[in-house]
Order: C-alpha cells, then sequence, then structure tokens
C-alpha cells in the first residue's frame, strides 16, 4: 500500500515536472498577470473568451502563434514581474515601463534568447543585475533608469554584444565604471548618471567609437578627471557629466568632438585654465561650465563660437 502510495506520488511530480517545462503561453501569461496588481483593470479582458493574440498588450507572429510582444508600459500595475514569463520563448520585445513593479528582475528571461528591446524603466525593481542576462546575445535596447537597482554597476551587460541602447541611471548602482565598458562595437546611447559609481572614468570609454550620447553625472563622484581618449568618440553629439566630482583640467582632446552639439560639466572641481579648443566646437548649442575652479581668462576663440 505504502508502496503504492509513493509510486503514485512519484507519477504526480513527474507529470507536473513535465507540465512545467511546456507550460503553455496562455498560462505563462495568466500566471505573469496573476503576480501583478491592476487597478485600472487594465488586464481584465485577459481571459479565455477571446484568442490571447488579441488581448491588450500583446503581439503575436504572423501565423498567431507565438507572442513576440508584449507592452504594458503606463498602466499602473503593481507586484512583480512572474518567473513564467521565461516560457513567452518567442518575445523580441518586453516593455513594462512607468509602472509600479518591484522585487527582483527575474534571472531566468535569460532563456529568451530571441529578446531585443527590454524597457523596464520606471517602476521599483531592486536587487542586483541577474549575471544571467548575459545570454541574451540579441539584445539591442536595455533601459532601466529610474528603478532600486543595487550591486556593482554590472558586468553582465558587456557580454551583449549588440548593445545599440544601454541606461542604467537613476538607481543605486555602485562600485567603479569596469573597462570593459569600452567593448560594444554598436553602442550610441550610454547613461550611467545617477548612481553611486566612484573611481576613475576608464580611457577604455573612447572606444566605443559609434556613441552619440554619453551620460555619466550626478550623485556618481568619481576620482580624477576626464581622459583624454573622451576625444575618440567622434560621433558624440551629447555629453553630460555634471555634478560628479571631477577635477583636473579639461583634455584639450575635447576639440576632436566636432559633432559635439551639448557639453554639460557644471559643478565639479575642474581647474586650469580654460581649454582653448572648446571655442572651435563648431556643433556646439548648448555648454555649461558653472561651479568649476578654472583660472585665467575666457579664450579668444570663444569668440568666435556662437554659445
Ligand atoms: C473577458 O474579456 C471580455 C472582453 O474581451 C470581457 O468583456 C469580459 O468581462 C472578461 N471576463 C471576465 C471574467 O473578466
Ligand atoms: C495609480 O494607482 C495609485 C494607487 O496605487 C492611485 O492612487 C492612482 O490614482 C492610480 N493612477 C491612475 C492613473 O489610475
Ligand atoms: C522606455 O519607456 C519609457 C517610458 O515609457 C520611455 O520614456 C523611454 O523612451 C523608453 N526607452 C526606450 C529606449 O525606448
Ligand atoms: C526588494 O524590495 C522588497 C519589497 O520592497 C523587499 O522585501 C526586498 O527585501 C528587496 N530586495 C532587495 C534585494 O533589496
Ligand atoms: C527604493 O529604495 C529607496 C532607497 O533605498 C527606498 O527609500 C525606497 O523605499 C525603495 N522603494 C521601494 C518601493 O522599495
Ligand atoms: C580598446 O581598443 C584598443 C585598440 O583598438 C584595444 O586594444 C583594446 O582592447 C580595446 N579595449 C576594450 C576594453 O575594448
Ligand atoms: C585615442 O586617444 C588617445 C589619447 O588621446 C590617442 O593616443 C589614441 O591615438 C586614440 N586612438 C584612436 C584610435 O583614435
Amino acid at each position: 500500500m505504502k508502496l503504492l502510495l509513493l509510486l503514485f506520488l512519484l507519477l504526480h511530480l513527474q507529470i507536473c515536472a513535465s507540465f512545467a517545462r511546456v507550460m503553455s503561453e496562455y498560462q505563462a501569461l495568466l500566471s505573469v498577470k496573476s503576480a501583478i496588481g491592476d487597478p485600472q483593470s487594465a488586464l481584465a479582458s485577459w481571459n479565455s473568451t477571446n484568442s490571447l493574440c488579441s488581448w491588450p498588450g500583446i503581439a503575436c507572429d504572423s501565423t498567431g502563434r507565438h507572442v513576440t510582444s508584449l507592452d504594458l508600459s503606463s498602466l499602473n500595475l503593481s507586484g512583480t514581474l512572474s518567473p513564467d514569463i521565461a516560457h513567452l520563448r518567442y518575445l523580441q520585445n518586453l516593455i513594462l515601463a512607468a509602472n509600479q513593479l518591484s522585487g527582483p528582475i527575474p534571472p531566468r528571461l535569460s532563456v529568451i534568447s530571441g529578446l531585443r528591446f527590454l524597457n523596464l524603466s520606471n517602476n521599483v525593481f531592486n536587487g542586483s543585475f541577474p549575471p544571467q542576462l548575459s545570454q541574451l546575445k540579441n539584445l539591442q535596447v536595455l533601459d532601466l533608469y529610474n528603478n532600486n537597482m543595487t550591486g556593482d554597476l554590472p558586468l553582465a551587460v558587456t557580454d551583449m554584444p549588440n548593445l545599440r541602447h544601454l541606461h542604467l541611471g537613476g538607481n543605486y548602482f555602485f562600485g567603479i565604471i569596469p573597462p570593459e565598458y569600452g567593448k560594444w562595437e554598436f553602442l550610441e546611447y550610454l547613461a550611467i548618471s545617477g548612481n553611486e559609481l566612484v573611481g576613475r572614468i576608464p580611457p577604455e570609454i573612447g572606444n566605443l567609437t559609434n556613441l552619440k550620447e554619453l551620460y555619466i553625472g550626478y550623485y556618481n563622484s568619481y576620482e580624477g578627471g576626464l581622459p583624454p581618449e573622451i576625444g575618440n568618440l567622434s560621433e558624440l553629439a551629447r555629453f553630460d557629466a555634471a555634478n560628479c566630482m571631477l577635477s583636473g583640467e579639461i583634455p584639450k582632446e575635447i576639440g576632436k568632438l566636432q559633432k559635439l552639439d551639448t557639453l554639460f560639466l557644471q559643478v565639479n572641481g575642474l581647474s586650469g585654465p580654460l581649454t582653448e579648443e572648446l571655442g572651435t566646437l563648431k556643433s556646439l548649442k548648448s555648454m555649461d561650465l558653472s561651479n568649476n575652479v578654472f583660472t585665467g581668462e575666457i579664450p579668444s576663440s570663444f569668440a568666435r563660437s556662437r554659445t
């Protein structure tokens, strides 16, 4: 009798296990919904009376068999993101921005190998960045702006070779900027502003030759100044390194940034004479160098610039 019971239990366990492995996208979505607080009943029509491809926030592939996009932004959702999201194996876009979702970012997201666009900005996700997500080799956009993430500024993101847009700003990441942050071949947008970063700005940043926008300031408190390699960022149009304890002189290499239209370096400890080269920046429209400790005269090149 006991043996029979054991056998029965084992069988049951096995059925449960295989069930979990093949959880359908329908079940996965209902599981995701059940972990979410939905005060505006935005997800009320996520039910069996209609096809899931017609549910609000969902887009399917052309055959109507697989969910490829989930966009639940700005719906005032609370609660957590269920790890069952990982059963949406065909997902390419996941956008949960501008809600009040909390708890960890599920490490199992890493199995959605086709994920290209992940926007979790403006929530209260916390904990550290799951290193497993380095498996998302197709990810092009990762936006975690304004959450409650902690831990070291993640290294795992540097193993996502296809990133174009990376926003980690407005969190509680600490530690240094790893030199590996110079690795991305295609990166056009990098924001790590508004964290608790320290240490020197790594010269490897100068390797990001496709970078158009770079935001590193506010609340971060670096050691030393801007590396001259910053002048290698020939595509750079916007650079904001305000309020982050920079010292030393502005490197003259900054004069090589002929596409720069916005330069914010205010509220730092930058010193020395104002770099003559600043006046030669042809594209510059907006510049703030206030609240530093510069000495000497305004270079004559500034008179010719239109700012
Ligand atoms: C199911 O969704 C439909 C809209 O598609 C809605 O009219 C109906 O009230 C929903 N059922 C439940 C039980 O929420
Ligand atoms: C969002 O939810 C909060 C409570 O969680 C509520 O006070 C607020 O009015 C809601 N906003 C909208 C637009 O429904
Ligand atoms: C992510 O979503 C927020 C809020 O909707 C939006 O402002 C932001 O532009 C989005 N990020 C990207 C990279 O599209
Ligand atoms: C994340 O937030 C939740 C709820 O606010 C809290 O219980 C949990 O301890 C936090 N986790 C971490 C790692 O900070
Ligand atoms: C986010 O983190 C801050 C600072 O640690 C804390 O004060 C706040 O309560 C956190 N918010 C949530 C929703 O956990
Ligand atoms: C930066 O580029 C140089 C020369 O192209 C290369 O030797 C170095 O390994 C690169 N560093 C990183 C972190 O990618
Ligand atoms: C990058 O900048 C450094 C310092 O200004 C310079 O020595 C080096 O030649 C530059 N590399 C490239 C590839 O432009």
